[in-house]
């Protein structure tokens, strides 16, 4: 051994470079990506889809129809009903039957036995799943296809297993359901939202008219097909499509007992607003700006993954986002090189790219909004760093990109990106550390890390966030509640928490 030390050449170690700035790696020649596309072969899409009321699908009322469009190649996938006012009172009436005829009465182990076929039929057809959500929204195939899907299909187990134990769950108390629940969803995790909502629900016993957003719908209405294909009693399940006016007929119908809605801040503030005075019940899950902290005594190598999977992972369409990073100074130059570094390996472009660590932004509009923001960054006076890597020359692709040289006042490291975009500051303290990461409007969720388990402990005790991960970052499992803090939103979803707001104890 001692002699090999003696013998052998000093390895010089080079800083990492790939050789062409392209979305293919090539590590001096040593090994390269091939293309390692999806088939598409066996997906069928329609060209329209109607609305699913009552069982079955129906035109809407005005016959008027909107495109979605594929972010990766611009065109018009599909097109999908908009639901006025007199659809979703349809929709509403055809759930309020569902409710008093047959699903509140149902045993409720026959309940749980409907719930856990729809976990099953959503693990049969997974992967063609995986594939309309790429396709319609532009995350990674390998995201949708090792994360949405899979963590959907789990949703529906977990929540199917609670159906009739809810005298377990709530000891000493009776459950009893609220009736109709009025769903409103967003375009980040389109069928994972949707199975955050639909599946405690079902379980507790009400029925549901579910908005998936606009820019994301195929994937709601595949469900739907489920719904028929597991013989759900008709109108337990009703899926209407449109925009905010859809969305607000929803809030707004008399006949719905409880609204759960996931998006903007700004749109839940608006909800919030409209129901004040009512009776109606609701949960909110809004905006985050998550902080990620980063101590000295961490281990660098694998924070700089978390840190990037916080960051970069759904193209930052997370509301839990890892967006603002707090480093402490005395590794604060080593980590923003290793980022850069990393960076320079991560793979953007077509999402049906099994390789494919970044897709596309899922709309035109967030794509402009991600653009402004990175133009903000810079008048404010930012340092922006942006990988190399070429872009596909159609689609919203946007670069990964981080800013340092920034402060606690900039737009950028106050508001919601909703992008590939990390903002990076330094600490010394662990409790500046703390008083950075909560000064925002926001409370959803951060990280730490550090190899110290007592730091763990006092850091994430002190952060306002609803989730803290320690060690690692977006980490999701059905048994754990998530939900916000301050403008973050109110009351959780998953676990046995996930329950709360859909029943009444008595
Ligand atoms: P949004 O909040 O407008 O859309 C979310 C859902 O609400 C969609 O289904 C939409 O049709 C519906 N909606 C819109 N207006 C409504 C109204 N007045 N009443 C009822 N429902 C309504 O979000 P948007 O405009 O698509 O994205 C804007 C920004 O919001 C993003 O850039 C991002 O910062 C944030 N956002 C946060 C999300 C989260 O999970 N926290 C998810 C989506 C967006
Ligand atoms: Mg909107």
């Amino acid at each position: 051994m001692a002699d090999d030390q003696q013998t052998a050449e000093p390895v010089e170690e080079k800083p990492f470079k790939p050789s062409s700035p392209s979305s293919k790696l090539n590590f001096d020649g040593f090994w390269e990506y091939n293309d390692a596309p999806q088939s598409t072969d066996s997906i069928e899409i329609k060209d329209q889809y109607d609305l699913f009321i009552g069982g079955e699908f129906v035109a809407p009322e005005k016959d008027r129809y909107f495109d979605s469009v594929n972010p990766t190649t611009e065109e018009p996938l599909t097109s999908f009903a908009e639901a006025t006012q007199q659809d979703v009172d349809k929709a509403v009436k055809a759930a309020r039957k569902a409710f008093t005829k047959s699903w509140s009465t149902l045993e409720a182990k026959e309940r749980g036995k409907y719930i856990f076929r729809l976990a099953r039929l959503i693990q049969e057809r997974a992967r063609e799943f995986a594939i309309l959500e790429s396709m319609d929204g532009g995350k990674p195939i390998r995201e949708s296809r090792d994360v949405d899907v899979p963590l959907a299909a789990a949703h529906f187990f977990y929540y199917a297993g609670w159906a009739d134990k809810l005298d377990y769950a709530f000891p000493g108390k009776k459950a009893e359901p609220l009736g109709v629940a009025g769903q409103i969803i967003p375009w980040n995790f389109p069928l994972l939202m949707l199975a955050w909502k639909i599946a405690p629900a079902l379980a507790t016993g009400n029925t549901v008219v579910l908005k998936p957003a606009e820019t994301t719908s195929l994937t709601a209405l595949k469900f739907a097909e489920l719904c028929r294909d597991a013989g759900l009693p008709e109108g337990v399940v009703n899926i209407v499509t449109g925009a905010g006016q859809t969305g607000s007929a929803i809030v707004n119908h008399d006949g719905v007992d409880k609204i759960a809605f996931t998006g903007s801040t700004e749109v839940g503030k608006i909800i919030k607003k409209s129901l004040a005075g009512t009776d109606k019940r609701y949960t909110l899950e809004l905006g985050g700006k998550g902080p990620n902290i980063i101590f000295e005594d961490a281990p660098v190598d694998q924070a700089v993954e978390g840190i990037i999977n916080a960051i970069f992972f759904n193209q930052g369409h997370v509301c839990c986002a890892g967006s603002r990073l707090f480093v402490q100074e005395g590794i604060a130059d080593k980590v923003v090189q290793k980022l850069r570094d990393r960076m320079e390996t991560l793979i953007v472009g077509d999402p049906l790219d099994k390789n494919t660590d970044i897709g596309a932004i899922n709309s035109e509009q967030q794509y402009n909004k991600i653009n402004e923001y990175l133009e903000l960054g810079v008048s404010e006076g930012a340092d922006m760093y942006q990988a190399s890597c070429e872009l596909p020359e159609k689609g919203y692709f946007c670069r990964p990109t981080l800013f340092t040289n920034v402060g606690q006042s900039n737009r950028i490291v106050q508001e919601e990106i909703f992008g590939p975009v990390l903002t990076i500051q330094t600490f010394r303290t662990a409790q500046e550390g703390i008083d950075k990461a909560n000064n925002t409007p926001y409370g959803l969720a951060g990280g730490v890390w550090t190899d110290k388990g007592s730091k763990i402990f006092n850091v994430s005790g002190k952060i306002r966030n609803g989730v803290v991960w320690a060690n690692t970052y977006n980490q999701f499992d059905p048994t754990s509640p998530f939900g916000g803090y301050k403008e973050s939103g109110e009351g959780r979803e998953g676990g046995l928490q996930g329950l709360y707001p859909y029943v009444k104890l008595k």
